[in-house]
């Protein structure tokens, strides 16, 4: 009787989302908004230290019970380096499996992301603010929830069992997953990472793969030609920055919000373009999708398509060519104005990701001149300084091999790593050799030619068969973990 009725006050308090919802299905996939109700948590500020006064903050997170039946398992997203809405919005195989297995869906913010703020708009503002943001203390912080979950939200809708928890995740998110079932294996009874390099630290990982692999869905989806020509631009680029007329040209050619003037601007617009050619090969979906901006189906394809002019003596027109091509990803809506090179003053979410890469996060990237990058090798003492310099922080070098074991998985169990080969991400994650894999169930697979996190996203008619099949593995695995065959 009290679960139908808890159901029921759930169901009325989804109606207008739900009336949203019939809505936009009628669209395409790529339309669809899953309703899911925000809650929060007040968590510990810090969880590792008696010194001091016991603060608190709010850490918000998402739940979607449409499905959940008693005695379901809850499936947790471990909230990565972004708003968790985003992740919610972008995660639709959980959607589309949370009626196979009767699952309650549960996504949690990371802290210092979104708006899981600890110090509110100061959080940013000090180091010693910012002291609090690090990937042992979300791991609590996603345990601390789980605990509360499980003996508070589903007190009514169960008797005494406890529900089993899976934890899920792509790239970082990913990573945080597999570190949670390591650290807290009474949290969660398994986890399934999509692309989480956690090898990918120093002295694991080499440091040329995330720019390799980048070139590489350009070359196998755009044309060869789009590599050389890309590779060309960045030269002409610097040779027009030498001059003010050749800066004035760029920058009203591609409709910069402002000339670039300084050594700084210049930089600032290299790394816009080689972010802009990472976030295309990232969400080069087979349908329009809005991840990070929004963008055509294929867009590293349509990309390549634009780029017409090839000649490195018509300088106009390749600057003109690559304005074209760039619209794909700056301007796909036509409501973009200009093009800002500069993040914004505000963009937390990139100063959190910034400060984390560069304190237990080192993730080396060099570019050689087999990737279509300007040549950038990785220097450790150089970067560690840098990071200093920005943030004041500092850890040792192998602090992220201390806290998880580097490649010592063998202790561990139920982790399903799961790579999609042309995801950057999937540089540093885990391969293992069928002979090696002595626990059967810590499991490896790999999705060739996907995409970024593309296997955790809905299902779509046109999806091949690779990702087809990688969904039915993890099906199955779930299955397995919960006791379900
Ligand atoms: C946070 O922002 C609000 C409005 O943007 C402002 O009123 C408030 O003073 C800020 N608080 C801090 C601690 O900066
Ligand atoms: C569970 O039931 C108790 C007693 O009926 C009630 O006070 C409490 O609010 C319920 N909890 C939830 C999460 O609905
Ligand atoms: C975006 O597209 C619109 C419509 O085609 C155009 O007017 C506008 O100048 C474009 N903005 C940029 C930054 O390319
Ligand atoms: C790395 O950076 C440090 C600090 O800037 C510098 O002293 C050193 O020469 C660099 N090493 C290489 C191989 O470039
Ligand atoms: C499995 O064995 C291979 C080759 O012996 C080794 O390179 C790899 O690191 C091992 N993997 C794990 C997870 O132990
Ligand atoms: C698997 O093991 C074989 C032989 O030990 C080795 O040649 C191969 O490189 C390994 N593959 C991976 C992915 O570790």
């Amino acid at each position: 009787m009290k679960s139908l009725k808890i159901k029921i006050q759930m169901l009325l308090k989804l109606f207008p989302i739900i009336i949203v919802l019939v809505m936009f299905l009628k669209g395409s996939k790529s339309d669809t908004i899953y309703s899911l109700e925000t809650r929060y948590i007040d968590v510990p500020v810090d969880h590792f230290s008696a010194m001091g006064s016991y603060k608190t903050f709010k850490l918000r997170y998402l739940l979607n019970g449409k499905h959940y039946i008693k005695g379901g398992p809850v499936f947790i997203y471990t909230g990565g380096e972004r708003d968790i809405t985003i992740a919610a919005q972008n995660t639709g195989f959980l959607f589309d499996i949370a009626p196979i297995f009767k699952a309650m869906l549960v996504f949690v913010e990371h802290r210092y992301y979104g708006k899981s703020l600890p110090f509110g708009n100061a959080s940013f503002s000090t180091t010693e603010n910012l002291r609090y943001l690090s990937t042992t203390q979300a791991l609590a912080d996603f345990s601390f929830l789980i605990d509360d979950l499980k003996g508070k939200i589903f007190e009514n809708v169960t008797s005494s069992k406890i529900e089993p928890f899976i934890a899920f995740g792509g790239y970082y998110a990913g990573m945080l997953s597999a570190w949670l079932r390591m650290k807290y294996p009474f949290s969660v009874r398994g986890a399934l990472t999509s692309s989480a390099p956690i090898f990918y630290f120093p002295g694991l990982t080499t440091c040329e793969g995330y720019y390799q692999i980048v070139t590489d869905m350009f070359e196998k989806h755009g044309q060869e030609q789009c590599v050389k020509t890309i590779k060309l631009g960045w030269d002409i680029i610097i040779n027009q920055c030498k001059t003010k007329l050749g800066m004035d040209l760029i920058s009203s050619t591609w409709k910069l919000c402002n000339k670039i003037r300084t050594p700084e601007d210049v930089n600032a617009l290299l790394d816009w373009l080689a972010n802009i050619y990472v976030k295309l090969s990232m969400t080069n979906y087979h349908y329009p999708s809005d991840y990070y901006k929004p963008v055509p189906a294929y867009p590293v394809k349509i990309f390549c398509e634009k780029l017409t002019t090839t000649f490195a003596s018509d300088t106009k027109g390749l600057i003109q060519s690559f304005a074209n091509a760039l619209e794909v990803y700056t301007n796909y809506t036509g409501k973009t104005i200009c093009n800002n090179i500069y993040h914004k003053q505000e963009d937390f979410n990139e100063i959190a990701w910034q400060y984390q890469t560069c304190t237990e996060l080192i993730m080396p990237k060099c570019s050689t001149d087999n990737d279509m990058f300007i040549t950038k090798q990785w220097n450790y003492t150089q970067f560690v300084l840098e990071c200093y310099e920005t943030f004041g922080a500092k850890l040792g070098p192998d602090w992220a091999l201390l806290a998880y074991g580097g490649k010592n998985l063998q202790y561990y169990s139920n982790i399903l790593f799961s790579n999609s080969m042309l995801d950057p991400g999937s540089w540093g994650g885990v391969y293992m050799n069928k002979s090696n894999e002595t626990d059967e169930s810590l499991m490896t697979y790999e999705i060739i030619d996907a995409p970024h996190l593309v296997d955790l996203r809905g299902s779509d008619t046109a999806d091949n068969n690779y990702l087809v099949q990688a969904r039915n593995v993890y099906v199955s695995t779930l299955k397995k973990w919960l006791k379900l065959e």
